[in-house]
């Protein structure tokens, strides 16, 4: 989908009630577009839907039931759905001792939402001929989030399913997007406290500015969104000298501990 096609078409944001999914429930509302405003906090669903007017549909976008709850109502609302952002997530901190909810939750928002999304998306696109999907991941699905386990795990795993859905269907029509920013100002990064602030405080950019890159990004339909760029460069070093990296993110880890 081009940008220029947003106005009049039908999006869903997920966990668009705060942060990165309300600046771009905001973007593409502005753009034109029909917004679905999700969140499982109804009531930061109605305030962005009605900031922006949209529609808001409250509920859990990560469940099989939620899942499919949010899809059909969002057709009914929008006709089919022609791009579907899934953004919620959530940012559990902890390394492999990390309680078992929170290793649970992670895997159930960040990568079985996008999962299940796609089971009830990709029939109805793959008959039109069309349909885009934009995964919200992380730089911590292509590098890693040091003090956050359950997140860099689930966040590569959600790349691995973008990058699937893409490789298996992208000469259907199909369009996915994986969008990977730092730090980015929201209640999220402000919950992870010192360390966060010193891994991703300096570089952290506002909402607003993810969604301008996702609107200048949706033409090229590149796999990878990174409102970040040098992200790009730690991708490929990592990729190049996996050892150097590791022993890079060890030293930052080291420092940030007060370990030397
Ligand atoms: N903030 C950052 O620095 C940053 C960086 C990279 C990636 N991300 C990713 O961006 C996305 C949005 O994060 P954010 O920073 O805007 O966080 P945020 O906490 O401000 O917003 C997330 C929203 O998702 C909602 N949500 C959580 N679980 C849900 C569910 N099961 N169903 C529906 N809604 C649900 C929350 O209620 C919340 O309103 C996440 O996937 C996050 O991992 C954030």
């Amino acid at each position: 989908m081009l940008a220029a096609e947003l106005p009049g078409s039908g999006v869903v944001v997920t966990g668009a009630g705060s942060g990165i999914g309300a600046a771009l429930a905001r973007r593409f509302a502005a753009e034109g577009a029909r917004v679905v405003v999700n969140d499982i906090d109804p009531l930061r669903a109605r305030e962005v839907a009605a900031q922006v007017g949209g529609i808001a549909l409250a509920g859990d976008a990560a469940s099989e039931p939620g899942v499919a709850q949010l899809v059909s109502s969002a057709r009914e609302e929008l006709g089919e759905i022609d791009l579907y952002c899934a953004n919620a997530g959530v940012a559990a901190g902890g390394g492999e001792a990390a309680a078992e909810p929170d290793w649970e939750r992670s895997w159930q928002v960040n990568v079985m939402a996008h999962v299940r999304a796609a089971r009830v998306l990709v029939g109805p696109w793959l008959e039109r001929g069309r349909g885009h999907m934009i995964a919200t991941v992380s730089a911590a699905g292509l590098l890693t989030m040091l003090g956050a386990a359950p997140y860099s795990v689930t966040k590569h795993a959600a790349l691995g399913f973008a990058e699937w859905l893409s490789a298996t269907y992208r000469h259907r029509g199909i369009t996915v997007q994986a969008l990977c920013p730092q730090g980015v100002r929201t209640p999220m990064l402000e919950a992870t406290g010192e360390i966060g602030q010193l891994i991703l405080g300096e570089s952290a950019i506002e909402p607003e500015a993810v969604a301008a890159c996702v609107i200048g990004a949706l033409g090229d339909g590149q796999f990878l969104i990174l409102p970040h760029p040098e992200v790009a460069q730690m991708y490929a070093r990592r990729a190049a000298d996996t050892d150097r990296w590791l022993t890079s993110m060890n030293k930052l880890q080291r420092r940030v501990s007060g370990e030397h």
